[in-house]
């Protein structure tokens, strides 16, 4: 007799699309929608810089934070170039990311001032590295712009490097409503072009940069040390030389004092602050959080939702967010589609879903919005059982686990089912789910950090010669035990949902010896236990999808 707990799901309440807190109305960058993308960015006097995201991604939300500082250093260039993100793990904004082709977050994009749609434009990838630092940040913003202008494009200052061996034709460029210039001759750490785009707004100045390799302008200064700031005079063509300035502060503050000394008004642009924008309490706020207590007293257990959710935003925010899937892609995505065929607890009723998807990838190239077709059809025909929602993946706030947490419960879901249909088949492929993973993972995932770290793990932990699907349960598992060792106090851990060891002893006393390791035989029951299909949890699940013609 199933008994479907429906009961749980209704205080869920209405909240679907996780909404990220990564960043709010008071934080300096400008929330980007669906509904503003397009107002804002397209035919704007200044340029942008647009962040897309995913609240769910680790590296995002460690990115968030540099890139409001970023945003909040950079004030005074506001009028040149705006700051903006835009949440592409919000099904709302979803057909924006597709249409701008966002396979991987964070992606930083560059519209240049002017910007239209259409025809092809889709702004240009601001390289970001990691660990990320304001520094970087700016450094990348700013080679950027130095591109634009030596495109023709962009209302910045000039932050071209100087070229010429001697300062005689330093003026020569410049209009005649300019009286002091300032020249910082530098390694390469875009200081004076930092200062020079913080005090563009400020009249009769120019500030420069050169390199240390203009060795004859170098070797004719007499400079010996970097960063050099030279201060040239155009009345009486007087030069002042402070050698050695190390950060841009004391740059900026003796550029500063002595333009007060000359009767010079520093102006620094400054964006108008946008206010607090009243947010409504969330009335359902108390109900998620107490049914997230029942579910989490189940313990290890999984959860029909998270699977069929996990699945969902697998094909519709990651695959079909791709305009074309062909190649070595499409090779992962066909693998992929097979092992979900073949072990993913589908309904009765909906394994045609599947069956279109994969006749779908049977030509040499499917589009993106082709897989977007399919699963809007399947959800509208009621194939899936469940919500697009977390249940046992839900976290204690919406940027922590969600879709990553899924995504690791469907794998292992998939490797123990995959024993489970082949205990007598001798002939098995010991790696066809961790191949078809390691494919999805590779091609897919937008998660590109997790996906790096996943094929190098992958490659040291000799994922291909896994030798029986014994093995290829206890390989997962293994794995996924060192992600969480790494992860163990990072920032993306919830609080509520420490990042332990798995099992845990409470959880499992049977699979530790009494030095502390593993007993793998029982490791392997256990997670045969909780994995196995016939363990899944129906909360919230409409059982007439999964069995029907089942009487309750
Ligand atoms: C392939 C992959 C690579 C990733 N790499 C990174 C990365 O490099 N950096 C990063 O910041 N984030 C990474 N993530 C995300 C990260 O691992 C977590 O998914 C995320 O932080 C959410 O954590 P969670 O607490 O919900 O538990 P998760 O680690 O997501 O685990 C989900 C559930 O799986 C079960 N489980 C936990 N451990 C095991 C195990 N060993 N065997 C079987 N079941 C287990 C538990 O029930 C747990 O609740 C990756 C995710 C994936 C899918
Ligand atoms: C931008 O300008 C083009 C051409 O002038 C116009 O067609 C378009 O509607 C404008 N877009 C917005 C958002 O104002
Ligand atoms: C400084 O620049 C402003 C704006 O270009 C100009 O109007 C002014 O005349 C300049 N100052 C002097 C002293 O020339
Ligand atoms: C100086 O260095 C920069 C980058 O560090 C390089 O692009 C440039 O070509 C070099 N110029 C000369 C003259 O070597
Ligand atoms: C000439 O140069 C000196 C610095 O050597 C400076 O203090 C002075 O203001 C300049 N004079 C004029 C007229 O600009
Ligand atoms: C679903 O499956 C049941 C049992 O196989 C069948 O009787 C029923 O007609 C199916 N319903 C639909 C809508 O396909
Ligand atoms: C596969 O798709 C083609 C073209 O849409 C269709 O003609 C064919 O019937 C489909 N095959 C199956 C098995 O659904
Ligand atoms: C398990 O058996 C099924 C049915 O024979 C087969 O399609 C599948 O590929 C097998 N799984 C593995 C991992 O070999
Ligand atoms: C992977 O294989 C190599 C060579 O066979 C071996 O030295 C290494 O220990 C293996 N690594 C793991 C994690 O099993």
């Amino acid at each position: 007799m199933l008994k479907p707990l429906l009961l749980l799901l209704v205080l869920a309440g209405a909240h679907s699309a996780p909404l990220g807190d990564l960043y709010l109305p008071v934080d300096d960058v400008e929330i980007l929608t669906i509904e503003n993308f397009k107002k804002y960015v397209e035919n704007s006097t200044s340029a942008w810089l647009v962040e897309f995201y995913a609240s769910w991604c680790g590296y995002c939300q460690r990115f968030a934070p540099p890139w409001k500082k970023f945003a909040t250093e950079t004030a005074p260039w506001r009028d040149m170039v705006r700051v903006g993100v835009l949440e592409c793990s919000d099904e709302i904004n979803t057909p924006i990311c597709r249409e701008f082709g966002i396979v991987k977050y964070p992606t930083v994009r560059y519209f240049h001032e002017n910007y239209h749609f259409g025809g092809g434009d889709f702004g240009v990838v601001v390289p970001r590295e990691f660990p990320v630092t304001v520094d970087a940040i700016k450094k990348n913003v700013i080679e950027r712009f130095m591109t634009e202008l030596s495109e023709g494009r962009g209302v910045y200052p000039n932050l071209l490097p100087y070229l010429h061996s001697n300062l005689e034709p330093f003026f020569d460029e410049e209009n005649d409503d300019i009286f002091y210039g300032f020249l910082v001759i530098e390694e390469d750490n875009y200081l004076g072009g930092e200062v020079a785009l913080d005090l563009h707004k400020t009249p009769n100045i120019t500030i420069r940069h050169a390199l240390y390799n203009n060795t004859n302008l170098v070797k004719n200064l007499k400079i010996e040390k970097f960063p050099t700031l030279v201060i040239i005079d155009r009345n009486n063509n007087s030069q002042i030389i402070t050698e050695n300035i190390e950060h841009k502060k004391e740059l900026k503050s003796t550029i500063v004092n002595f333009l007060e000394k000359e009767g010079v008004k520093i102006i620094e642009y400054t964006p108008d602050k946008k206010g607090h924008l009243s947010q409504d309490p969330d009335p359902k706020q108390h109900s998620r959080a107490l049914l997230r207590q029942k579910i989490k007293k189940m313990g290890d257990a999984v959860f029909q939702m998270d699977l069929e959710t996990a699945l969902r935003y697998a094909l519709e925010r990651e695959v079909a967010t791709s305009r074309v899937i062909k190649g070595d892609q499409l090779v992962a995505l066909k693998a992929f589609l097979s092992v979900i065929k073949k072990y993913f607890p589908f309904g009765y009723n909906s394994t045609s879903f599947i069956t279109d998807l994969t006749n779908l990838t049977s030509s040499d190239e499917v589009q993106g919005v082709q897989i977007q077709v399919l699963v809007k059809q399947a959800e509208e025909n009621g194939m899936f059982s469940t919500p697009q929602r977390f249940l046992g993946c839900q976290g204690s706030a919406n940027r922590f686990r969600g879709y990553p947490c899924s995504l690791w419960r469907l794998f292992h879901y998939l490797t123990v089912n995959s024993v489970l249909l082949n205990v007598s088949n001798r002939k098995a492929n010991p790696v066809e789910v961790l191949s078809s993973m390691h494919g999805y993972i590779k091609h897919f995932f937008s998660c590109s950090h997790c996906s790096e770290h996943f094929q190098k793990m992958a490659a040291e932990r000799n994922l291909t010669s896994v030798s029986s699907l014994e093995e290829s349960v206890l390989w997962l598992w293994e794995a996924h035990n060192v992600v969480n060792k790494r992860l163990k106090g990072d920032t993306t851990e919830d609080p509520e949902y420490p990042k332990e060891q798995f099992p845990t002893r409470v959880r499992c006393p049977e699979c530790y010896q009494e030095d502390g390791s593993w007993k793998k035989k029982e490791v392997f029951k256990y997670l045969k236990r909780m994995y196995g299909r016939y363990s899944v949890r129906y909360v919230g699940s409409d059982t007439k999808v999964l069995f029907p013609g089942l009487d309750r």
